[in-house]
């Protein structure tokens, strides 16, 4: 499974690479809102911390803008995924897109039906957003587990990336149905690592330590 951190915050992103377990970086509009930063000026700089697919969202809202934004994005680093969101638009974006050998990632998908038309539209990643579905009641970790099912069954390339992780337990159930990625907030990767366990079983070990003749 590959971890992506879902941040736009270089801060975040250098720990988490300095841990050891990051593939790559998802981004969108409100995460890059909150650094303050241009977003080219963010992106270019991601690039040079993280070696891995990096998604950068379009904002326009026709498809041929969708488009125009992509290409744009998509000549900053070889490493850029165009995010695109699953709108008619999207689609065709997405498709003209992909056919000229750009990776995307479409995203805001809540259904497996639009998994399935990501798939169809040649997306290189499917985003549905497990947590926005839990927040409302309605369970989203059956979207990722149709979408594996899915895409098993034709052959689709797509890569299924669980989205809006609020917690350890939604990339445990992740990794359990098989979802290929999963984009987590920093403190998200800082929680899996985590056991009271492990940190009472260290403190005796070092405890027990000062007891051996040195
Ligand atoms: O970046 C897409 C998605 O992961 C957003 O998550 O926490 O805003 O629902 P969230």
């Amino acid at each position: 499974m590959k971890f992506f951190i879902d941040t736009a915050d270089v801060g975040e992103i250098r720990k988490a690479h300095a841990m050891g377990v990051l593939d790559g970086v998802t981004t969108n509009p409100s995460l890059v809102a909150k650094t303050g930063r241009r977003f080219v000026d963010v992106l270019k700089e991601i690039v040079t911390i993280v070696d891995g697919p990096i998604s950068a969202e379009v904002t326009a809202l026709d498809a041929a803008g969708m488009i125009d934004q992509g290409r744009n994005l998509a000549k900053i680093h070889e490493n850029i995924v165009v995010k695109i969101p699953m709108t008619l638009a999207g689609l065709e974006a997405t498709k003209a897109l992909s056919g000229s050998g750009i990776k995307v990632n479409m995203t805001l998908i809540f259904s497996a039906s639009q998994g399935l038309l990501a798939a169809k539209a040649g997306a290189t990643y499917a985003s549905p957003f497990i947590g926005r579905l839990d927040d409302i009641s309605n369970e989203g970790m059956p979207v990722i587990a149709d979408l594996v099912t899915i895409y098993g069954n034709y052959g689709y390339p797509t890569q299924v990336l669980a989205a809006s992780i609020r917690h350890p337990m939604h990339i445990v159930q992740a990794a359990k149905v098989g979802a290929h990625v999963a984009t987590m907030p920093f403190k998200v990767i800082e929680q899996l690592v985590h056991h009271p366990l492990t940190d009472v079983g260290l403190d005796k070990f070092l405890a027990d330590w000062k007891k051996v003749p040195q």
